[in-house]
């Protein structure tokens, strides 16, 4: 009797375990989708007002984007589609 029960709170666990591996891995995905305005709109605006894409040129924006992907903590993926978005709007 005791044993059923151990086996099932195993099961219980790993079950738990793979939905979390699911979820993180679901939500990494969504974030690689977001496209540059998105993750501009989202991450950019939260200490200051951002300057519109058109204050800056491109070569500023590649500084300016490097020194706030670390304050921001982006990855170097999502500070790459802001640099293209920065840019296109220019
Ligand atoms: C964690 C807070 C934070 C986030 C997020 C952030 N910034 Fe900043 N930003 C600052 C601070 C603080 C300064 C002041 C200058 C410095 O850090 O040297 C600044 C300065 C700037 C400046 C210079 C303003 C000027 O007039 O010279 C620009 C442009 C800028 N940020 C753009 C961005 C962009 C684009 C993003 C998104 C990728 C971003 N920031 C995300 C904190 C942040």
């Amino acid at each position: 009797m005791k044993k059923k029960y151990f086996s099932i709170l195993i099961l219980g666990v790993l079950a738990l375990t793979l939905s979390l591996v699911n979820s993180c891995a679901t939500s990494s995905s969504l974030a690689s989708n977001r496209s540059g305005a998105q993750l501009w709109g989202e991450n950019c605006l939260r200490c200051h007002n951002s300057p519109s894409p058109e204050t800056f040129s491109d070569t500023q924006w590649d500084a300016i984007v490097l020194h706030m992907q670390v304050r921001a903590n982006l990855t170097s993926n999502e500070a790459k589609k802001i640099v293209e978005f920065l840019k296109t709007a220019n």
